[in-house]
């Protein structure tokens, strides 16, 4: 195995400073959030790699309360949705795709795969939108509550069949002290080198005592197994059951 010494220095970058400070920002300020920062954020992301240069994603900014107000009560009335100055919904998005294929006589052949395609595609533009959002100083959270309910939340949208919300991405700035940033699992859980290491039980344990230190730090309720029972909990049951029948009647094909 090739080892390479690692540099003395420290090695940092603006951006990865940002990432390393984040957390997600669920309180905001009044400060307004204009358009030319929101519409530099969303050109910034555009950038993002794409696969095969399809962009199949859309972002809709949506500042008007009632809407944003429709939507937080849609996200399980998560009130960040409406205090955040603007929230934007991050789309996977067909319609173009198909539209582009129909201007040659095809009809777009929709699978797994191209399902996925746009789909990934969106996550990571969205991703990039929030990075770019706290390069500047914003805060942000993502909401993937907006596939609660995807029929309404394209009803409030107005989203053609073929573009769904894979999720939504508050933005805004904040006055009060971040929260403190949530421990993440080890390094060495996460990274692998070569080959695969699967985690072991004492891992785990020791990451769930970390999260319960901080969550009590936080002054929230949490089990000693901060972590593990809450996958159990939330992940031992099948979630978004009616996301597949959504996705099939808007076009996307999952097998
Ligand atoms: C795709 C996605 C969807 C998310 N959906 C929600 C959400 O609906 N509501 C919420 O409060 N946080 C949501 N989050 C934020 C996560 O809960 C948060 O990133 C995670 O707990 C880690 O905390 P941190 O971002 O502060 O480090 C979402 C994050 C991602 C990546």
């Amino acid at each position: 195995m090739t080892t390479l010494k690692k540099p003395s220095q420290t090695i940092t970058s603006e951006t990865i400073d940002t990432l390393n400070r984040r957390v997600s920002i669920r309180e905001f300020s009044e400060d307004p959030l204009y358009d030319d920062t929101v519409v530099t954020i969303l050109n910034a992301a555009r950038r993002t790699s794409t696969s095969s240069n399809t962009q199949s994603y859309s972002f809709v900014v949506v500042r008007d309360p009632q809407s944003k107000q429709k939507l937080a009560h849609l996200a399980g009335n998560q009130q960040y949705i409406e205090t955040c100055p603007v929230f934007v919904a991050v789309c996977a998005d067909l319609y173009r795709l198909a539209h582009a294929a129909q201007m040659h006589g095809a009809d777009l052949a929709i699978n797994l795969e191209l399902s996925m395609v746009a789909i990934v595609d969106a996550a990571i533009a969205g991703q990039s939108a929030a990075l770019a959002a706290e390069s500047l100083g914003l805060g942000t959270v993502m909401i993937g509550g907006m596939r609660n309910h995807p029929h309404e939340v394209a009803e409030v949208l107005g989203l053609p069949r073929g573009v769904f919300v894979v999720y939504g991405l508050c933005m805004g700035w904040y006055e009060t002290r971040p929260p403190a940033r949530k421990p993440r699992l080890p390094e060495e859980s996460v990274i692998h080198f070569e080959h695969y290491l699967p985690v072991d039980h004492a891992t785990l344990t020791d990451y769930d005592q970390q999260l319960a230190a901080h969550y009590r730090k936080e002054g929230r309720k949490t089990s000693d197994a901060a972590w593990t029972e809450v996958i159990a909990q939330k992940f031992g049951k099948f979630n978004r059951e009616h996301l597949r029948g959504f996705l099939e009647d808007w076009g996307y094909v999952l097998d």
